[in-house]
């Protein structure tokens, strides 16, 4: 098979010229770039692994993964075998056919990647769930996606209840000595003794590939659908502003249990036939940048929070290691604080290029590339082929320096294609002109650079996950003691955010530090470690309107000493 290039516009854009790329680029002019052009068979998986495994690329090294256990490699060819094997056991054993959801609910591990891309290549819908993840969480999203087979471990099976899941009928354990009983196999055994050949299964670009669960401030967590065609967006943001090279070994910090663990983790990456570092494990500094030392990686993608760690654990450490690899330095996921830019150019000698996207977008959309003079505090620029805007609540484009909604004009390849069983909630995502409305404030500048300003709603950014209040709140007033919650983010230096709750107390209970405790490890266990309040604080009553909603910009208003605008609706 023949690989064609990209068309030289784009390697021309890697070096300089942004404006003109902008000026004609196409998304058709993306599509070369895979084999699917020219045979008509398509699907991401193929053209992340089966392609370069067919190829002189076959022996070069796919994955590099480490922990505390773990030191192993595994070639382009590896991986395609033990992605195949991995796709033979889901069809032998849980005849799992195109569409079906399958979850994969583990801490990272080369098997979680072959599982991950094994499932992809029978048509599946892959489900990433983060391992912090408690029974309530995991319940929430098995249920509402209906799935069919989880791809787990023995240590986390407890948080699995399957008993309330009708429709989970596989459970496939990664560890040892594994027994097979119930609706448990083996994952590692069957795979031992699996066929390496697999026929991959063809999909159609707009065919189910993934479905990340994510945080609004209403309701459950929703399912964020992403098809096959994302690949041309994940393909092509890899090459413009991860500006990957062949040579490069590539290291993002993120779990796949967040979309950019999958997009930038795994796909984008692999697409191009990149190295990439996968580091299991705890964030520790000396452990991350002995990662850099050890791999060599050039290319690193990681998110505030943790730079902003790395920063607070001082610049000595720095010097212990060599980190002189490091070509190009990106970051997602919150906003990036001017310090923390002049900070990686004194230690890494680095600039570091934010980028801005969602789960929703499925790939990046506005970002600081190789090419372009970084602004400290903005996000940057939006990709070519795509035309974002500040927009006011009519869909009306605002002038520059004007704050309004970040708007993206509909019809990019990675633009999730619903969510899940709620086509009212997708619906309501888009305005009038067919603007897709992010739920972020921004302002755009005259020379078309987007500043971040905050979120619309009162989703909270805590460490760069995105954590839904209702979703804290509901948690919060199954707790025997909690009458009423009600929870915000509140400022902070390290994290962006931390989650505060506001909490009316039952009759009959005292506010004490163990009843704090209590209520937080509730939180803790019953969603997960990231969603349990930092700070509660008591009070005898929650500001509420007169329809019995908690009205949280009040509760922010008392927390950071504002006014508290009006107060109209409020009961008395
Ligand atoms: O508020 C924005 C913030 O993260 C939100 C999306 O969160 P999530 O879907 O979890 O995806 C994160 C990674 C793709 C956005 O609505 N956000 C993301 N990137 C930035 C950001 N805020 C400021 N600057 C960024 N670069």
């Amino acid at each position: 098979m023949i690989l064609k290039t990209l068309p030289i516009i784009a390697d021309e854009f890697n070096l300089q010229n942004y404006d003109e790329v902008y000026k004609q680029f196409d998304w058709s002019d993306a599509e070369r770039a895979f084999s699917w052009f020219e045979t008509g068979k398509l699907n991401l998986a193929y053209e992340a692994i089966d392609r370069h495994a067919n190829t002189s690329k076959k022996n070069k090294v796919a994955l590099y993964y480490k922990d505390d256990e773990r030191n192993e490699k595994y070639t382009f060819k590896e991986v395609q075998q033990q992605t195949n094997k991995a796709a033979n056991v889901l069809k032998d054993v849980a005849d799992i056919k195109k569409g079906d959801r399958v979850f994969i609910f583990m801490p990272r591990s080369p098997e979680l990647y072959f599982a991950l891309i094994g499932a992809i290549k029978l048509g599946a819908i892959v489900g990433p769930l983060f391992e912090a993840f408690m029974e309530g969480a995991v319940r929430d999203r098995l249920l509402d996606s209906e799935a069919k087979a989880i791809v787990t471990t023995p240590e986390l099976l407890s948080r699995v209840p399957v008993k309330d899941l009708p429709h989970l009928q596989y459970i496939f354990l990664v560890g040892e000595n594994i027994e097979e009983k119930d609706k448990c196999y083996d994952l590692n055994k069957r795979m031992k003794e699996a066929d390496r050949q697999f026929d991959i299964v063809w999909v159609e670009r707009t065919d189910g590939l993934t479905l990340h669960y994510t945080s609004g401030s209403t309701g459950k967590p929703k399912g964020v659908l992403h098809v096959h065609n994302a690949m041309i967006q994940h393909y092509q943001t890899v090459k413009w502003v991860l500006d990957m090279k062949e040579e490069d070994v590539y290291w993002c910090t993120a779990d796949p249990g967040w979309v950019t663990g999958t997009a930038y983790g795994v796909f984008g990456p692999w697409l191009t036939g990149t190295s990439i570092v996968v580091a299991g494990g705890r964030f520790k500094p000396e452990s991350w940048y002995k990662i850099i030392e050890e791999f060599g990686v050039t290319v690193w993608y990681s998110a505030p929070t943790a730079f902003r760690m790395l920063m607070g654990a001082g610049d000595e450490i720095v010097k212990r290691f060599d980190l002189s690899s490091l070509r190009h330095v990106l970051s997602v996921g919150e906003p990036l604080n001017p310090e923390v830019i002049r900070w990686g150019m004194k230690v890494f000698e680095r600039r570091i290029h934010d980028t801005w996207w969602m789960t929703e977008t499925g790939a990046q959309l506005i970002c600081n590339y190789p090419c372009l003079e970084i602004k400290p505090g903005s996000m940057g620029k939006p990709i070519p082929g795509v035309k974002a805007a500040i927009v006011d609540d009519q869909g009306r484009e605002l002038p520059p320096y004007r704050m309004g909604n970040l708007a993206i004009k509909k019809g990019w390849p990675a633009m999730m294609a619903t969510i899940w069983n709620n086509q009212q909630k997708y619906d309501s995502y888009f305005l009038k002109g067919d603007w897709y409305v992010s739920g972020d404030s921004a302002y755009m500048d005259q020379d078309g650079y987007f500043w971040f300003q905050g979120r619309v709603d009162d989703v909270i950014m805590t460490s760069g996950e995105r954590v839904g209040p209702f979703e804290v709140e509901s948690k919060l007033v199954e707790h025997p003691a909690v009458a009423e919650a009600g929870v915000i983010g509140k400022p902070d230096p390290v994290r962006g955010e931390i989650i505060k709750a506001f909490i009316a107390l039952r009759d009959g209970y005292e506010p004490t530090e163990q009843l704090i405790e209590d209520i937080r490890q509730f939180v803790k266990l019953g969603l997960a470690s990231h969603a349990a309040p930092r700070e509660i604080e008591f009070r005898d009553k929650l500001p509420k309107t007169r329809s019995g909603k908690i009205m949280r910009r009040v509760l922010k208003a008392w927390e950071l000493d504002l006014p508290a605008g009006d107060l109209s609706s409020m009961e008395d």
